[in-house]
């Protein structure tokens, strides 16, 4: 039994893009199987709406406003119409795009917002956040990098982009450093506003077993709120995006506003089209999120727990789509992996159809996808051009060519069998969101009306036997019915051409998957078919090739100019000198930090009461044992500060050469003694 048609009204999303960058194919992994999945509701006769649109706040806006010398207004706009307009040109047919900016998100945030204040689910916190001396700035989010506290990556202020993928917490990143001017940052106390997360454990837990959706989403998210659930911090020190109420120098954290955004982009498509968006946020509805898997805890915990702590309805589904590879390497920007939808697609004259087909039919929707320009041509040419167009346009030639129309008789109960399983298999497929199973089936349908077509061979029985020749081409053109709509989902554009070489009216996408059994009327006229897919040569993909690979380079090249560029760094007097302690100790112990392969614990006599505890990044270059009795150079008066919940009051000195190369004076010298 499918899930669909339902009572309930359906609402489906698709993660917000963050207008502040062009369109990939990244994006594509999630929001072409969207539109697949909500087309494909509207052929099993179930309404649906379709919202999606900018995230147009937070630091990732403000961060590239700023490096763009624009107005984040400027900016947001720029690539807002951008989205609109790629996910036109694909097909991607959202019933309404709006932005997070629009005054009705900052309605609703503030409605949200001031309901979880009043449930007694937010509170003020004093915490120690980095702040930058030279800029004079607190530095939230993307405005600050530095090492992961759990896996000691390189990591952004607010997700561990490069190591294990957390979300880390305002003030959680170590060795904090401005993003804007580089420098070192420092820690200081301000009061934050947290969301009780933590009371929401056994509702997420429940939640999480009623959820629908990939397996991915849930898991992720089950093992996070198992583990790890802590209160999470919900403002920022911003000018840009939702004021946190009553406090002109806080905004909401972009993460609270952004999801809200599903919520005012119904409300304004409901709001345009006379509907109740209300049915939808707070009576029974399936809401149904698709997103990528990096932000399954936003989606899965966050999500959810203000859903409730505000009393609106709960997400029904969640869908997580796999990451994406371009050629076989980590997708990166920086890095030259990337296939840009304008410049690297559509603007070489590529269909947006067999972007669809491929993005959806190459693997299964949770697992990571690989973009290959030879997987691309090998895909579009045997399956698009030799299975499916080649059936499509033999038996609409045929047809045409022979009777002028559909010819006389009765489709066989047999075709029509084939037919209504491979739409029960199709329907079965999209429930589980399987876009790669459902494609393939429609393929075997199509291989299945090849061989039917083949094996009948109506070209020697138009001569010998008119009737059975007439069977097989009203079987044949039956199968090609069915096609055209179990396919409008995925390559919508073609599938319009096809639904009129078929000499039919109506538009195919508002057409249900059950017309398919419905039989071509004999007598209909057909026009003269046309070639629906063309062969990709093989020059064309050496040539897209070609830009990919000069992009890499490119970027190779760019950050190796980087790299050995010698450091931008300020002078300074002697007075500013003269405020380092500098001086010699000795180590007098040394251990391992539990849970982190990069860090000693170390005891260092400097010739003060106590050996001063100093914790020191040298566990990958040096043995505890080996170094206790050496002298060292200490930096005796840094901030304290605490790395793995260990106090290090001090820094050990040490030439950066692929790894630590500690100094030590060229005799010995008492502890103590001052560096000059
Ligand atoms: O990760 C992202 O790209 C975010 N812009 C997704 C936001 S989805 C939603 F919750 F708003
Ligand atoms: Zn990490």
């Amino acid at each position: 039994m499918s899930n669909f048609p339902s009572e309930k009204p359906v609402l489906v999303t698709c993660g917000l893009p963050y207008a502040n960058g062009k369109c990939h194919i990244g994006h594509l992994r999630t929001y072409i199987p969207a539109d697949i999945f909500v087309r494909s509701l509207h052929k099993q006769g179930q309404d649906a709406t379709f919202v999606c649109g900018s995230d147009t706040h937070g630091t990732p806006i403000v961060v590239s406003a700023e490096q763009a010398g624009s107005t984040p207004e400027q900016f947001i706009e720029q690539y807002h119409h951008h989205f609109d307009e790629v996910f036109k040109d694909l097909g991607i047919k959202f019933d309404f795009f709006g932005s997070t900016n629009d005054p009705v998100n900052h309605n609703r945030t503030n409605e949200i917002v001031n309901k979880l204040i009043e449930n007694n689910y937010v509170y003020p916190k004093k915490i120690d956040l980095a702040y930058c001396p030279h800029c004079e700035r607190s530095l939230p989010d993307r405005y600050v990098e530095g090492i992961c506290p759990y896996c000691e990556s390189q990591a952004r202020g607010d997700e561990c982009d490069q190591g294990c993928g957390r979300h880390l917490e305002p003030g959680e990143i170590l060795e904090p450093i401005c993003k804007v001017c580089g420098s070192n940052a420092e820690y200081r106390e301000q009061e934050h506003y947290f969301f009780r997360l933590s009371s929401f454990k056994d509702f997420l837990l429940e939640h999480l077993d009623t959820l629908g959706g990939t397996a991915n989403a849930r898991n992720y998210a089950r093992d996070w709120v198992q583990n790890e659930l802590r209160d999470w911090c919900i403002t920022r020190n911003l000018e840009w995006g939702v004021r946190f109420p009553g406090h002109d120098d806080l905004v909401v954290y972009v993460w609270v506003d952004a999801p809200i955004g599903y919520i005012s982009f119904t409300e304004e498509y409901c709001n345009n089209a006379g509907l109740d968006w209300q049915q939808i946020w707070q009576g029974d509805s399936r809401i149904i999120h698709f997103i990528g898997l990096d932000i399954a805890y936003h989606h899965c915990i966050f999500w959810p727990a203000m859903l409730k702590g505000a009393g609106y309805s709960l997400p029904w589904a969640v869908i997580a789509s796999g990451m994406v590879k371009i050629e076989d390497k980590t997708f990166s920007k920086s890095r030259g992996y990337v296939v840009w939808v304008n410049d690297d697609y559509l603007d070489h004259g590529f269909h947006p159809d067999l972007l669809r087909y491929y993005l959806a039919s190459y693997t299964s929707h949770t697992k990571e996808l690989n973009f290959s320009w030879t997987v691309f041509k090998e895909k579009v040419n045997n399956e698009l051009v030799g299975s499916l167009g080649n059936f499509l346009h033999r038996t609409l030639h045929f047809a045409n060519k022979n009777f002028g129309g559909v010819p006389e008789g009765q489709v066989s109960p047999d075709v029509l069998a084939e037919i209504r399983e491979t739409i029960q298999n199709v329907t079965e497929a999209m429930d589980e969101y399987e876009f790669k199973k459902a494609i393939d089936t429609i393929m075997s349908l199509s291989a299945y009306g090849n061989t039917h077509f083949q094996s009948n061979e109506p070209w020697h029985l138009i001569k010998q036997d008119t009737d059975a020749c007439k069977r097989v081409v009203k079987d044949c053109l039956q199968i090609a019915k069915a096609l055209v709509l179990l396919c409008e989902p995925v390559i919508p554009t073609k599938m319009k051409e096809a639904w009129e070489q078929l000499g039919l009216e109506g538009d195919v996408s508002k057409m249900t998957y059950d017309e398919a059994l419905v039989e071509l009327e004999s007598g209909r006229a057909l026009p003269k078919p046309a070639i629906l897919f063309n062969k990709i040569d093989d020059k064309k993909i050496e040539e897209m090739e070609k830009i990919m690979n000069k992009r890499v380079a490119e970027a190779k090249a760019k950050e190796e100019k980087t790299t050995s560029a010698p450091p931008q760094v300020q002078e300074i007097s002697f007075e500013d000198f003269k405020t380092m302690d500098i001086r010699i100790g000795t180590v007098v112990s040394a251990e391992n930090i539990k849970g982190s392969d990069k860090l000693l614990k170390l005891q260092v006599d400097i010739d003060e009461p106590e050996p001063r505890q100093v914790v020191a990044g040298i566990a990958q270059t040096h043995e505890p044992g080996e170094i206790v009795g050496r002298q060292v150079v200490v930096v005796a008066n840094m901030k304290p500060a605490k790395l793995f919940g260990v106090e290090s009051n001090g820094m050990i000195m040490a030439a950066d050469e692929d790894g630590a190369v500690l100094l030590h004076p060229e005799k010995h010298v008492e502890n103590g003694t001052s560096v000059r």
